[in-house]
């Protein structure tokens, strides 16, 4: 028998989850609800469930991954479901097979679940409109990223009991990050008032039409913060150079001890991995365990994965489901 949840009426009446744009707030507090009843169960001995007994999970990673890819598969394998790992360099993609034929490859094995990271914004929602199974997004170029928006998410409403009535900053690469999208997204739908802190180079156009206020100082940025969201440069998304030098970077843009003074006193540091030391943080606030919730950021990541992982099981298969978002 499965214990009672504590999501109570809301649902997920989606097939897939390929971004936080369109989710309701009832959608997400449904999502994190029940990622929020995995936490107690990861931290016991026994961490087995059996809610995806059956259920066949392929993570499908055309972009490299350490953090994402692994917390799905420990999040597939602690419900009990057969997970596979297809990276690209092992499979028929770089004999040139398209993006298509091996989600219709894949198909004809009968996954239920695809979990798929890609370069390219898009990419995802193509594939998922090819086969049968669910969708989850991974991560598509810089486009969503949306269980790392809800593992921070989750993060948030542990520490400060709510979303609302927040202040976030969300700081560096905004230009080129699909973590910035999917929080503001989902930050801006749950009634928490986001900032974005870039060099004017790393802040697309109208940034402010997604409803957030956009700063390039640091300082007047960072004042009276509840928390602060720290990005990597995402280079490999760069075609050209966006700062002048790192060292200078640093000096602007990077979160040390004495920029973190700025924010409200009992401010709070995130960071969705990988960091770069030195460049967009300073190893003292990275590490500093009184206000770097970093490490608590990868353990609701498994948790939330759990929760999306089975809530898209169970809709399965369910012809009233509608395809978006
Ligand atoms: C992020 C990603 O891949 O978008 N990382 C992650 O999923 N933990 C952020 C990044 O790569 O900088």
């Amino acid at each position: 028998m499965t214990a009672p949840r504590p999501d109570g009426a809301r649902r997920y009446p989606y097939r897939h989850l390929l971004g936080i744009e369109g989710l309701s707030p009832d959608e997400i507090h449904f999502l994190l609800d029940r990622s929020e009843s995995y936490v107690e169960q990861n931290r016991r001995a026994d961490k087995k469930g059996n809610s995806l007994r059956g259920r066949t999970i392929i993570n499908l990673f055309f972009e490299n991954s350490t953090r994402t890819r692994t917390s799905f598969e420990l999040a597939g394998k602690r419900l009990g479901g057969d997970v596979i790992n297809m990276s690209v360099s092992t499979s028929s993609i770089k004999k040139g097979e398209t993006l298509i034929d091996t989600a219709m490859t894949l198909n004809a094995m009968h996954p239920d679940v695809l979990v798929v990271r890609h370069s390219d914004s898009g990419a995802v929602r193509l594939l998922a409109e090819k086969v049968n199974c669910a969708v989850i997004n991974g991560g598509d170029g810089s486009h969503e990223h949306p269980t790392q928006a809800l593992l921070d998410a989750l993060t948030i409403r542990r520490r400060r009991g709510r979303l609302d009535g927040l202040t976030v900053a969300i700081c560096g690469d905004i230009a080129h990050s699909r973590v910035a999208r999917s929080n503001i997204h989902l930050l801006t739908t749950m009634g928490t008032r986001v900032r974005v802190v870039a060099p004017p180079t790393l802040l697309p156009a109208q940034i402010e039409r997604f409803g957030v206020e956009a700063f390039t100082d640091m300082r007047r940025g960072l004042a009276g913060c509840d928390i602060i969201m720290m990005l990597r440069l995402q280079t490999e998304r760069m075609k050209g150079s966006f700062v002048p030098s790192i060292r200078e970077y640093f000096h602007f843009f990077g979160l040390d001890r004495d920029k973190l003074a700025a924010a409200k006193p009992d401010a709070l540091i995130m960071h969705p991995g990988p960091m770069n030391r030195g460049t967009e943080i300073d190893s003292e606030v990275a590490d500093d365990i009184d206000r770097s919730l970093i490490q608590e950021q990868v353990e609701m990541g498994v948790a939330v994965r759990m929760a999306c992982l089975e809530v898209l099981a169970e809709n399965l298969p369910d012809p009233s489901l509608r395809n978006a978002p």
